[in-house]
Protein backbone atom coordinates (compact mmCIF):
# COMPACT_ATOMS: atom_id res chain seq x y z
CA UNK A 1 0.00 0.00 0.00
CA UNK A 2 0.82 3.34 -0.22
CA UNK A 3 0.88 5.44 3.10
CA UNK A 4 0.94 9.10 3.37
CA UNK A 5 1.80 10.79 6.75
CA UNK A 6 1.00 14.18 7.69
CA UNK A 7 1.63 16.48 11.06
CA UNK A 8 -0.88 19.15 10.74
CA UNK A 9 -1.89 22.57 13.58
CA UNK A 10 1.31 23.49 16.01
CA UNK A 11 3.89 21.72 16.12
CA UNK A 12 4.38 19.70 19.15
CA UNK A 13 7.63 18.12 20.80
CA UNK A 14 7.15 14.01 20.17
CA UNK A 15 5.89 14.33 16.18
CA UNK A 16 8.97 13.09 14.50
CA UNK A 17 9.68 10.53 17.11
CA UNK A 18 6.27 9.28 15.90
CA UNK A 19 6.59 9.99 12.53
CA UNK A 20 9.62 8.29 12.52
CA UNK A 21 8.77 5.38 14.25
CA UNK A 22 5.70 4.88 11.93
CA UNK A 23 7.87 4.55 9.07
CA UNK A 24 10.55 2.26 10.46
CA UNK A 25 7.06 -0.45 10.97
CA UNK A 26 5.28 0.84 7.73
CA UNK A 27 8.27 0.14 5.06
CA UNK A 28 9.31 -3.30 5.67
CA UNK A 29 6.14 -3.86 3.86
CA UNK A 30 4.19 -0.50 2.60
CA UNK A 31 5.86 2.57 0.09
CA UNK A 32 5.82 5.30 2.83
CA UNK A 33 4.83 9.35 1.95
CA UNK A 34 5.42 12.39 4.00
CA UNK A 35 3.02 14.59 3.21
CA UNK A 36 4.95 17.75 3.55
CA UNK A 37 2.95 20.92 5.68
CA UNK A 38 0.20 19.46 6.90
CA UNK A 39 -3.22 19.05 4.15
CA UNK A 40 -1.47 21.87 2.36
CA UNK A 41 0.76 19.47 1.17
CA UNK A 42 -1.70 17.56 -0.68
CA UNK A 43 -2.88 20.74 -2.58
CA UNK A 44 0.47 21.45 -3.69
CA UNK A 45 1.13 17.73 -4.30
CA UNK A 46 4.16 18.10 -1.79
CA UNK A 47 4.57 14.37 -1.25
CA UNK A 48 7.61 13.03 -1.19
CA UNK A 49 8.53 9.12 -1.07
CA UNK A 50 10.88 8.59 2.65
CA UNK A 51 12.25 5.88 4.76
CA UNK A 52 13.48 5.92 8.46
CA UNK A 53 17.25 6.86 7.29
CA UNK A 54 15.97 9.85 5.84
CA UNK A 55 14.45 10.75 9.63
CA UNK A 56 16.18 9.21 11.97
CA UNK A 57 18.71 11.91 12.38
CA UNK A 58 16.21 14.45 13.79
CA UNK A 59 13.65 11.93 15.65
CA UNK A 60 14.66 12.77 18.81
CA UNK A 61 14.48 16.32 18.31
CA UNK A 62 11.34 19.36 18.71
CA UNK A 63 9.03 20.38 15.51
CA UNK A 64 8.44 18.63 12.99
CA UNK A 65 10.59 17.75 10.12
CA UNK A 66 7.74 17.18 7.73
CA UNK A 67 6.82 20.51 9.05
CA UNK A 68 3.31 21.49 9.25
CA UNK A 69 -0.12 23.97 8.58
CA UNK A 70 -2.98 24.92 9.42
CA UNK A 71 -4.63 24.87 6.03
CA UNK A 72 -8.36 23.09 5.60
CA UNK A 73 -8.32 21.07 2.70
CA UNK A 74 -12.13 21.70 3.26
CA UNK A 75 -12.49 25.11 3.52
CA UNK A 76 -14.48 25.63 0.76
CA UNK A 77 -16.19 23.41 -2.42
CA UNK A 78 -13.47 24.50 -4.86
CA UNK A 79 -10.21 23.68 -2.49
CA UNK A 80 -12.28 20.63 -1.52
CA UNK A 81 -12.05 19.28 -5.26
CA UNK A 82 -8.52 20.23 -6.21
CA UNK A 83 -8.09 18.08 -2.73
CA UNK A 84 -9.82 15.14 -4.26
CA UNK A 85 -8.83 15.26 -7.30
CA UNK A 86 -4.91 15.36 -6.12
CA UNK A 87 -5.42 12.62 -3.69
CA UNK A 88 -6.59 10.78 -6.47
CA UNK A 89 -3.62 11.24 -8.71
CA UNK A 90 -1.33 10.65 -5.95
CA UNK A 91 -2.25 7.55 -5.26
CA UNK A 92 -2.36 7.11 -1.43
CA UNK A 93 -4.50 4.59 -0.01
CA UNK A 94 -3.89 5.56 3.58
CA UNK A 95 -3.39 8.72 5.39
CA UNK A 96 -1.93 8.85 8.95
CA UNK A 97 -2.95 12.53 10.03
CA UNK A 98 -0.82 13.45 13.51
CA UNK A 99 -2.49 16.42 14.82
CA UNK A 100 -5.35 18.27 17.18
CA UNK A 101 -9.43 18.44 16.67
CA UNK A 102 -8.99 20.43 13.12
CA UNK A 103 -6.93 18.14 11.63
CA UNK A 104 -8.63 15.14 12.56
CA UNK A 105 -12.00 16.42 11.44
CA UNK A 106 -10.25 17.14 8.03
CA UNK A 107 -9.03 12.98 8.67
CA UNK A 108 -12.90 12.27 9.89
CA UNK A 109 -14.14 14.65 6.10
CA UNK A 110 -11.50 12.66 3.79
CA UNK A 111 -12.71 9.21 4.79
CA UNK A 112 -15.86 9.87 5.12
CA UNK A 113 -16.30 11.48 1.49
CA UNK A 114 -14.26 8.21 0.36
CA UNK A 115 -11.04 9.63 -0.74
CA UNK A 116 -8.52 8.16 1.57
CA UNK A 117 -8.79 5.59 4.21
CA UNK A 118 -7.57 7.71 7.04
CA UNK A 119 -5.89 6.74 10.92
CA UNK A 120 -5.69 9.80 12.87
CA UNK A 121 -3.19 10.31 16.26
CA UNK A 122 -3.63 12.95 18.48
CA UNK A 123 -0.83 15.64 19.44
CA UNK A 124 -1.58 18.97 20.89
CA UNK A 125 0.44 20.59 23.78
CA UNK A 126 -3.08 21.52 24.94
CA UNK A 127 -3.55 18.35 25.76
CA UNK A 128 -7.72 18.73 24.77
CA UNK A 129 -8.45 16.49 22.05
CA UNK A 130 -11.62 14.92 23.28
CA UNK A 131 -11.26 11.08 23.81
CA UNK A 132 -7.73 10.63 25.05
CA UNK A 133 -5.87 11.57 28.52
CA UNK A 134 -3.07 12.51 26.66
CA UNK A 135 -1.67 14.00 23.48
CA UNK A 136 1.72 13.91 22.19
CA UNK A 137 3.60 17.08 23.02
CA UNK A 138 1.65 17.99 26.56
CA UNK A 139 4.14 16.71 29.15
CA UNK A 140 7.29 18.26 27.53
CA UNK A 141 5.20 21.55 27.04
CA UNK A 142 4.28 21.28 31.06
CA UNK A 143 7.75 20.61 31.58
CA UNK A 144 9.32 23.53 29.97
CA UNK A 145 6.70 25.42 31.80
CA UNK A 146 7.63 24.31 35.51
CA UNK A 147 11.81 25.03 34.42
CA UNK A 148 10.53 28.85 33.38
CA UNK A 149 8.34 29.27 35.94
CA UNK A 150 10.63 28.35 38.82
CA UNK A 151 13.80 30.04 36.83
CA UNK A 152 11.25 33.02 37.51
CA UNK A 153 10.44 32.20 41.07
CA UNK A 154 13.49 32.46 42.33
CA UNK A 155 14.23 35.95 40.54
CA UNK A 156 10.74 36.93 42.33
CA UNK A 157 11.83 36.13 45.51
CA UNK A 158 15.45 37.76 45.29
CA UNK A 159 13.27 41.39 44.54
CA UNK A 160 10.35 40.23 46.34
CA UNK A 161 7.43 40.90 43.66
CA UNK A 162 4.93 39.60 42.12
CA UNK A 163 5.15 37.69 39.26
CA UNK A 164 2.89 36.57 36.41
CA UNK A 165 3.37 33.69 33.96
CA UNK A 166 1.41 33.30 30.98
CA UNK A 167 1.37 29.80 29.36
CA UNK A 168 -0.26 28.50 26.31
CA UNK A 169 -3.83 26.78 26.16
CA UNK A 170 -6.39 27.91 23.55
CA UNK A 171 -9.90 26.16 25.08
CA UNK A 172 -8.67 24.30 27.66
CA UNK A 173 -6.25 25.14 30.97
CA UNK A 174 -4.06 21.86 31.29
CA UNK A 175 -0.73 23.65 30.84
CA UNK A 176 -1.66 26.12 33.38
CA UNK A 177 -3.07 23.64 35.47
CA UNK A 178 -0.28 21.04 35.37
CA UNK A 179 2.12 24.13 35.84
CA UNK A 180 0.39 25.76 38.72
CA UNK A 181 0.05 22.48 40.74
CA UNK A 182 3.99 21.59 39.97
CA UNK A 183 4.93 24.87 41.10
CA UNK A 184 2.02 25.67 43.98
CA UNK A 185 1.47 29.08 42.23
CA UNK A 186 -0.64 31.29 44.32
CA UNK A 187 -3.38 31.31 42.03
CA UNK A 188 -4.19 29.82 38.59
CA UNK A 189 -6.50 31.20 35.97
CA UNK A 190 -7.45 29.20 33.37
CA UNK A 191 -10.70 29.51 30.49
CA UNK A 192 -12.61 26.49 31.72
CA UNK A 193 -13.08 28.89 35.69
CA UNK A 194 -13.98 32.36 34.87
CA UNK A 195 -12.79 34.65 38.09
CA UNK A 196 -13.22 38.51 38.83
CA UNK A 197 -9.13 39.62 38.72
CA UNK A 198 -9.54 41.45 41.68
CA UNK A 199 -10.18 37.77 43.58
CA UNK A 200 -6.88 37.30 42.48
CA UNK A 201 -5.49 41.36 43.59
CA UNK A 202 -6.63 40.43 46.95
CA UNK A 203 -5.02 36.47 47.12
CA UNK A 204 -1.55 38.42 45.96
CA UNK A 205 -2.17 41.20 48.28
CA UNK A 206 -2.67 38.50 51.28
CA UNK A 207 0.12 36.04 50.19
CA UNK A 208 2.32 39.09 49.47
CA UNK A 209 1.85 39.99 52.93
CA UNK A 210 3.01 36.48 54.46
CA UNK A 211 6.04 36.50 52.58
CA UNK A 212 7.23 39.16 50.54
CA UNK A 213 6.22 37.44 47.06
CA UNK A 214 3.37 35.63 45.04
CA UNK A 215 3.34 33.84 41.83
CA UNK A 216 0.48 33.85 39.69
CA UNK A 217 -0.31 31.18 36.22
CA UNK A 218 -2.82 32.40 33.82
CA UNK A 219 -3.89 30.64 30.23
CA UNK A 220 -3.66 32.94 27.57
CA UNK A 221 -6.75 31.19 26.26
CA UNK A 222 -8.88 33.07 29.68
CA UNK A 223 -8.89 35.97 27.10
CA UNK A 224 -9.06 36.80 22.91
CA UNK A 225 -7.90 40.24 21.81
CA UNK A 226 -8.91 39.82 18.21
CA UNK A 227 -6.34 39.62 15.15
CA UNK A 228 -6.16 37.41 12.14
CA UNK A 229 -7.68 34.02 12.39
CA UNK A 230 -6.48 30.65 10.53
CA UNK A 231 -8.44 28.87 8.26
CA UNK A 232 -10.13 27.12 11.38
CA UNK A 233 -11.49 30.29 12.71
CA UNK A 234 -8.98 30.27 15.41
CA UNK A 235 -7.58 33.67 16.41
CA UNK A 236 -4.27 34.24 17.94
CA UNK A 237 -4.10 34.55 21.69
CA UNK A 238 -1.34 35.87 23.55
CA UNK A 239 -0.95 39.07 26.03
CA UNK A 240 -3.12 38.27 28.98
CA UNK A 241 -0.54 38.12 31.32
CA UNK A 242 0.89 41.84 30.59
CA UNK A 243 -2.57 42.93 31.29
CA UNK A 244 -2.99 41.05 34.40
CA UNK A 245 0.06 41.67 35.99
CA UNK A 246 -0.96 45.28 35.43
CA UNK A 247 -3.86 45.37 36.63
CA UNK A 248 -2.25 43.53 39.91
CA UNK A 249 0.11 46.54 40.20
CA UNK A 250 -2.84 49.04 40.19
CA UNK A 251 -4.96 47.21 42.53
CA UNK A 252 -2.01 45.81 44.83
CA UNK A 253 0.26 48.54 44.40
CA UNK A 254 3.03 45.49 44.19
CA UNK A 255 5.28 45.90 42.00
CA UNK A 256 4.69 43.45 39.24
CA UNK A 257 6.51 41.22 36.18
CA UNK A 258 4.92 39.05 33.08
CA UNK A 259 6.86 36.37 31.39
CA UNK A 260 5.71 35.22 28.40
CA UNK A 261 7.52 31.87 27.29
CA UNK A 262 4.96 31.35 24.36
CA UNK A 263 6.36 29.08 22.04
CA UNK A 264 9.61 28.38 23.46
CA UNK A 265 7.44 25.39 25.94
CA UNK A 266 6.48 24.19 22.56
CA UNK A 267 9.54 24.09 20.73
CA UNK A 268 11.61 21.83 23.25
CA UNK A 269 13.07 17.95 23.02
CA UNK A 270 10.54 15.89 23.89
CA UNK A 271 10.52 13.94 27.56
CA UNK A 272 10.50 10.42 28.51
CA UNK A 273 6.54 10.10 28.70
CA UNK A 274 6.22 12.24 25.36
CA UNK A 275 9.10 9.74 23.45
CA UNK A 276 7.36 6.79 24.69
CA UNK A 277 3.68 7.83 24.26
CA UNK A 278 4.73 8.73 20.23
CA UNK A 279 6.50 5.21 20.12
CA UNK A 280 3.06 3.79 21.32
CA UNK A 281 0.96 5.64 19.41
CA UNK A 282 2.81 5.10 15.94
CA UNK A 283 2.53 1.60 16.85
CA UNK A 284 -0.85 1.54 17.08
CA UNK A 285 -1.70 3.53 14.40
CA UNK A 286 0.89 0.96 12.15
CA UNK A 287 -1.42 -2.25 14.01
CA UNK A 288 -5.15 -0.44 12.73
CA UNK A 289 -3.27 -0.17 9.33
CA UNK A 290 -2.26 -3.87 9.25
CA UNK A 291 -5.71 -4.81 10.58
CA UNK A 292 -7.76 -2.92 7.93
CA UNK A 293 -9.14 -0.81 10.83
CA UNK A 294 -9.46 2.54 9.66
CA UNK A 295 -11.59 6.36 10.42
CA UNK A 296 -10.10 5.52 14.27
CA UNK A 297 -8.21 7.79 16.50
CA UNK A 298 -5.45 6.17 18.32
CA UNK A 299 -6.20 7.34 21.94
CA UNK A 300 -4.55 6.95 25.56
CA UNK A 301 -7.10 6.00 28.61
CA UNK A 302 -5.96 4.69 31.96
CA UNK A 303 -2.83 4.25 30.45
CA UNK A 304 -3.95 2.08 27.73
CA UNK A 305 -3.45 2.35 24.21
CA UNK A 306 -6.98 1.97 22.03
CA UNK A 307 -8.67 2.68 19.13
CA UNK A 308 -11.80 5.13 18.99
CA UNK A 309 -13.43 6.17 15.82
CA UNK A 310 -12.65 9.93 14.62
CA UNK A 311 -16.01 11.12 14.69
CA UNK A 312 -16.75 9.92 18.04
CA UNK A 313 -14.15 12.56 19.20
CA UNK A 314 -14.68 15.97 16.64
CA UNK A 315 -16.38 19.05 17.36
CA UNK A 316 -15.82 18.48 21.37
CA UNK A 317 -12.95 19.45 23.34
CA UNK A 318 -11.34 17.54 26.65
CA UNK A 319 -12.20 20.71 28.84
CA UNK A 320 -10.37 20.42 33.12
CA UNK A 321 -13.07 19.09 34.79
CA UNK A 322 -14.45 16.48 37.46
CA UNK A 323 -11.20 15.68 39.30
CA UNK A 324 -9.11 18.15 37.93
CA UNK A 325 -11.62 20.87 38.34
CA UNK A 326 -12.05 19.57 42.12
CA UNK A 327 -8.52 19.92 42.59
CA UNK A 328 -8.06 23.45 40.74
CA UNK A 329 -10.61 24.11 43.54
CA UNK A 330 -8.67 22.94 46.25
CA UNK A 331 -6.32 25.20 45.95
CA UNK A 332 -7.56 28.16 43.93
CA UNK A 333 -11.30 27.84 44.97
CA UNK A 334 -13.25 30.91 45.89
O1 LIG B 1 -2.40 24.50 19.04
C1 LIG B 1 -1.74 24.67 20.22
C2 LIG B 1 -1.22 26.06 20.41
O2 LIG B 1 0.08 25.90 20.92
C3 LIG B 1 -2.10 26.92 21.32
O3 LIG B 1 -1.86 26.71 22.67
C4 LIG B 1 -1.73 28.30 20.87
O4 LIG B 1 -2.74 29.23 21.14
C5 LIG B 1 -1.51 28.13 19.43
O5 LIG B 1 -1.12 26.81 19.22
C6 LIG B 1 -0.47 29.06 18.84
O6 LIG B 1 -0.41 28.84 17.49
P1 LIG B 1 0.63 29.49 16.51
O7 LIG B 1 1.85 28.65 16.55
O8 LIG B 1 -0.06 29.44 15.21
O9 LIG B 1 0.92 30.87 17.01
Amino acid sequence: MKVGILTGGGDAPGLNIAVYTLTKLLEKKHEVYAIYHGWRGILDKEVRRVTSKDLIDFAFTGGTFIRTSRTNPFKDEARAEVFARNLKELGLDVIVAIGGDDTLSAAAQTQARGLANVVGVPKTIDNDVYGTDYTIGFDTAVNEAIKVTENFKTTLISHERVGVVEVMGREAGWIALFTGLATMADFVLIPERPVNWDVVANRVKEVYRGRGWALVVVSEGIKEYGGPRDEFGHSRLGGVGNELAQYIEKVTGLETRAVIPGHVIRGAPPTAFDRVLAVRFATEAFNAIEGGDFGKMIAYRGGDIVRVPITEVLGKNRLVSGYWMRLYETYWGT
